[in-house]
Order: C-alpha cells, then sequence, then structure tokens
C-alpha cells in the first residue's frame, strides 16, 4: 500500500468549499484503486486565523509541512478581515518561496460541454510554464518620502539561473507534447529585464534543436489567447505576465473556476504545493454554487505528479463526462451546486471501478 501525506490547507472563502469536495473524491479515487492511500491532515490557516492569533500560520508552520508528500491548498485571501499583501505574503507566497516552487504550471484546454466563450474556439490546449519566484514579484524596493512627493519602488529581479530553469523546464515539457514553446516577453518596452529574457530565451532554445519556437509580446499574446488559442503549446512565461496570462487562459476555458495549477518543488527538497488559479470568491463563498472543477482537476495534477498518471487521467476523463453532461455550477451556465457536481464525479468514478477500468 502506497502512503501519501497530504498537508490540506482550505484557506478562505471557497478554499473552504472546494478543497473538502477535492477530498471526497481523492479518497474515493483511494478505495478505488486499493493500492494506495491519502492521510489528509487538515490545516485551519486563514485570514480568520490571523485575525485570532496575528498570523497567517504559526511560526513552525513551514517546519510542520516539511514533512508532507505534497500541500494542497484551496484559496487565501479575505479583504474583509487582512489586507491582501498581509494575507498573501503571510501564506501562500510565504510558502512558494521558502519551499522553493520555482515552477507554476498551468494548462488550459477546451472541457466538453463548457462553453467557451469564444466564437471559434477550435479545440486549444495549452500549459503556460509561470516563472514562480522572482520577476516583478519581488521584495526589493521600498517607500520614499512622504505626502505628495512620496514615491513606491518596485524592482522586479530576473535571475539567469531562475529564468533558464523556467525556460529549460518548458522545453523538456514541449518535447512530450506538440514541441513548441512561446516566450512571452516585453523587450520592446522593458529595458532591461526583457531583452535579458529573450537572450536567455535564445541560449536554451539552441539546445532543443527539434522544438520550435516564437516570442510574442505580452500584449499581442494576450489578444491571440482570444483569436487563436489553438496555435499555442507550451508558454514561458515571468511570474506576473504568467499571472495574468493564466486567467486568460481560466476566461476562455469559460470560467477561471476550472483552471488548476500546481508549485513544483524542482530540486524535490521541499513539498510542492497543489492550488487552483482562482481565488477565494467573495462574491459567491457560503452560497454553496463553487465550481469544485478548478481544485479537482488541480487534485489531478497531484496524482500525476505523485506518479499515478493513469488515475488522474481517469480522474479528468470523469470530470469531461460530468460537464459534457451539462451537470454545470452556475460559473459555466448551469444550475448544480458544488456538491452536486462532487457527488457525480464521485458517483462515476465508481462506476468506473465497477467497469473495471
Ligand atoms: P477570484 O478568482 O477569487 O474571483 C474572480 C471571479 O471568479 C469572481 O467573480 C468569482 O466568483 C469567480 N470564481 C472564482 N473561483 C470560482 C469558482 N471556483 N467557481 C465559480 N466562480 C469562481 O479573484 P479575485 O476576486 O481577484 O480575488 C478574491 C480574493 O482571492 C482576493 O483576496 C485575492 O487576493 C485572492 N486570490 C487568491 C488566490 C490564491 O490563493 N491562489 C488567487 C487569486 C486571488
Ligand atoms: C495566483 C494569484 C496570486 C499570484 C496572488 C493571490 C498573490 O493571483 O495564484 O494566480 O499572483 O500569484
Ligand atoms: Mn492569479
Amino acid at each position: 500500500m502506497k502512503t501519501f501525506k497530504i498537508a490540506s490547507i482550505p484557506g478562505d472563502g471557497i478554499g473552504k468549499e472546494v478543497v473538502p469536495a477535492a477530498n471526497k473524491v481523492l479518497k474515493t479515487i483511494a478505495d478505488i484503486h486499493g493500492g494506495i492511500q491519502f492521510n489528509f491532515t487538515d490545516f485551519p490557516w486563514s485570514c480568520e486565523h490571523y485575525l485570532e492569533h496575528g498570523e497567517m500560520m504559526p511560526e513552525d508552520a513551514l517546519e510542520r509541512l516539511q514533512n508532507f508528500d505534497s500541500i494542497f491548498l484551496g484559496a487565501v485571501g479575505n479583504l474583509k478581515l487582512v489586507p491582501d499583501h498581509i494575507s498573501l505574503w503571510g501564506m501562500l507566497i510565504k510558502i512558494r518561496r521558502e519551499f522553493e516552487q520555482v515552477i507554476n504550471i498551468r494548462p488550459a484546454k477546451v472541457l466538453k460541454g463548457i462553453r467557451s466563450p469564444l466564437l471559434n474556439p477550435k479545440d486549444f490546449d495549452l500549459i503556460v510554464v509561470r516563472e514562480n519566484s522572482e520577476g516583478e514579484y519581488s521584495s526589493v524596493g521600498g517607500n520614499i518620502y512622504k505626502g505628495e512627493d512620496e514615491i513606491a519602488i518596485q524592482n522586479a529581479i530576473f535571475s539567469r539561473k531562475a529564468t533558464e530553469r523556467a525556460m529549460r523546464f518548458a522545453f523538456e515539457l514541449a518535447s512530450k507534447r506538440k514541441k513548441h514553446v512561446t516566450s512571452a516577453t516585453k523587450s520592446n518596452g522593458i529595458y532591461y529585464s526583457m531583452p535579458f529574457w529573450d537572450s536567455v530565451f535564445e541560449d536554451v532554445s539552441k539546445d532543443y534543436s527539434e522544438i520550435q519556437t516564437d516570442s510574442q509580446h505580452i500584449d499581442a499574446l494576450a489578444a491571440f489567447f482570444v483569436t487563436r488559442p489553438h496555435q499555442f503549446d507550451v508558454i514561458v512565461a515571468s511570474n506576473l505576465f504568467g499571472d495574468i496570462l493564466t486567467d486568460l487562459g481560466a476566461g476562455i476555458m469559460g470560467s477561471v473556476g476550472v483552471a488548476p495549477a500546481a508549485n513544483i518543488n524542482v530540486n524535490g527538497k521541499y513539498p510542492s504545493m497543489f492550488e487552483p488559479v482562482h481565488g477565494s470568491a467573495p462574491d459567491i463563498v457560503g452560497k454553496g454554487i463553487a465550481n469544485p472543477i478548478g481544485q479537482i482537476w488541480t487534485a489531478k495534477m497531484m496524482l500525476d505528479h505523485f506518479g499515478e498518471e493513469e488515475l488522474g487521467s481517469v480522474l479528468l476523463d470523469v470530470v469531461e463526462s460530468v460537464t459534457n453532461d451539462s451537470i454545470l455550477t452556475p460559473d459555466v451556465g448551469g444550475n448544480y451546486t458544488t456538491e452536486e457536481v462532487t457527488n457525480e464525479i464521485i458517483k462515476r468514478l465508481k462506476i468506473v471501478e465497477k467497469q473495471g477500468v
């Protein structure tokens, strides 16, 4: 029996609705498989925790998380209780940084039965590899002067190591897919970092002669995501460009509620963290209508990470059979609840088991 220890952190808002839903699905998968089990440990770290204890997570949080096989997180952020930069830097970004989760993998593809807002979406199937440790999200900078002369300085950091690492990851991924990598740049307007980004891309691409490449400015690329997303395979982007591009990827799938993500620790020193693209969705919290598919597809990425790719693809097939039968939450045009969609996925997983797949 293989046992995977999972630190489950629902966090805030709909994280508390979709993480338990996805955990139920994972438990069903384990029952079906027979040879694996998931040991979940729940951590109540959130903005409410902050109000009570003055911190998003306890001081020894990282030590406690260190020994898990992975972290399964919902969302962080409740502006009514805590400013975002405090809550996010106190938990989500802290974990990404301290656990060297330097790559964020974010797929977007047409899901059967979910209508893309695009008139003619064709069958796009792309993956954004987002540099997840530096770039525009740096803690280098500061505020100087006061009053009307005040200036906020935010430095973007682009190291050769991290830039090259993200690019190599993208090329390796593309070599197992359609063998095309697009670089998201902005070297026409951003003077230092982006010409550097381009030159690293050119250097790395020399090691992958079988992979086709192109380079697009992020503004044009955003438009191409709308006009011809089917022409992309793997896109490598800086931290902020990747962030924006992946909500766009989610948008063309039909809803940010279906978009999955994985924060990967590539050196094996720390656990990776699986957390969907969306946030805590304060506008729908408590209504029971959050789309659980982003979190469940994220669970599939965690299964892949554990080497259980076959189970992962069974899970995504079952999710698509449910969406294909229009059992959908309101964000994608249905009127089913989080629980109903989740239970339908669980029911069909059990049918797949009976059929011996
Ligand atoms: P959001 O993703 O929470 O919400 C954007 C829109 O998408 C909302 O209309 C919301 O209802 C909808 N939506 C999101 N997830 C959905 C789901 N599963 N099902 C149905 N609809 C869904 O983004 P936001 O409003 O910019 O941020 C809200 C809070 O979440 C903020 O505090 C923000 O900082 C935080 N946030 C956290 C994460 C994270 O923890 N990974 C990611 C993004 C935003
Ligand atoms: C995401 C989120 C985070 C990010 C925020 C909440 C800090 O938008 O995971 O996409 O920008 O990385
Ligand atoms: Mn984002």
